[in-house]
């Protein structure tokens, strides 16, 4: 697929391909993700999913292809410089600080903000940089009540249930302003009600922030749910990309996950 540069394209991923010492893990995937779309990326095991997210904010280096945020691309910059540029991530397995407190794992989350501020710091004056540590608390404060953990402020991470944890980690994503978040596997392992409970703030993330949400995710009834657009990978090729409809009835999805399901299930990562 070739890309268009169009404005209302906000990450583009053009032919990446991504190898560790000669195992094929990414091969000449592209796709486009549009402003203000709920974009989901699906496929079993194995499939490249998490690698790719990891290549979008250059964890990973591509060996060959190109990714471009609104317009520019990213490769060669480094996974704080990409954050900063406005993309931010949860990861499959909750990588929060389970000694520290909720607040004080999301005010980690901000960082991306500070840092790429501090130079601009140094030559205001102290007035102005007070009002700015003030703007960066509300901040704080409105994520800690969008994302419903205002009882839960001082509770130490360690403590808290799955579903919660989860939420802590996406108010962390959002304290630095992302205009694009991507989820990995953010339902996984929770209950039914702590499932439909994320979906709302995912949806009300989308809504009432207006962020962009690229979601890797297993569970394909909420994917079919809440996704406007789907693509799936199977083996590090992307094999589909439609609207839920549309990959529900493609023929090589269905053979993806019926031929895994006869081979018995991958090892998950
Ligand atoms: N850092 C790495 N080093 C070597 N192999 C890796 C690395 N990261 C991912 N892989 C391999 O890439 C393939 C895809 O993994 P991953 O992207 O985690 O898949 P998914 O998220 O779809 O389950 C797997 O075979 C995995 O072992
Ligand atoms: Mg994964």
């Amino acid at each position: 697929m070739a890309v268009n540069g169009s404005n209302d394209a906000i990450l583009e991923i053009d032919g990446v391909h991504l190898s560790f010492t000669g195992v094929k893990v990414l091969n000449d995937v592209s796709l486009s993700v549009k402003r203000g779309e709920i974009y989901a990326i699906i496929g079993p095991n194995g499939a490249g999913k998490t690698s790719l997210l990891n290549c979008v904010n250059m964890h990973y280096r591509p060996q060959r292809g190109r990714i471009l945020f609104e317009g520019s691309p990213l490769n060669g910059l480094k996974p704080h410089q990409v954050a900063a540029l406005g993309i931010a991530r949860t990861f499959q397995k909750v990588e929060l600080f389970h000694g520290m407190t909720v607040l004080d794992n999301i005010k980690l989350g901000r960082h991306v903000l500070m840092k790429t501020s501090v130079l601009g710091s140094i030559f205001r004056l102290p007035n102005v940089v007070r009002d700015e540590m003030r703007h960066r608390e509300e901040i704080e404060e409105e994520i800690i009540d969008f994302m419903g953990l205002s009882s839960y402020r001082y509770a130490y991470v360690a403590t808290l249930p799955l579903g919660v944890r989860k939420r802590v980690d996406m108010a962390r994503a959002l304290a630095a302003k992302p205009k694009l978040l991507l989820l990995d596997e953010i339902m996984s392992g929770m209950a039914v009600e702590e499932k439909e409970d994320i979906a709302t703030y995912i949806l009300d993330v989308h809504r009432d922030l207006g962020v962009t949400i690229v979601w890797i995710e297993h569970d394909l009834a909420a994917v079919m749910d809440l996704s406007e657009r789907v693509c799936v990978l199977n083996f590090g090729t992307k094999i589909a990309e439609g609207t839920p409809e549309e990959v529900q009835k493609d023929a090589a999805v269905i053979e993806a996950y019926l031929g895994r399901q006869r081979k018995g299930p991958m090892a998950g990562r």
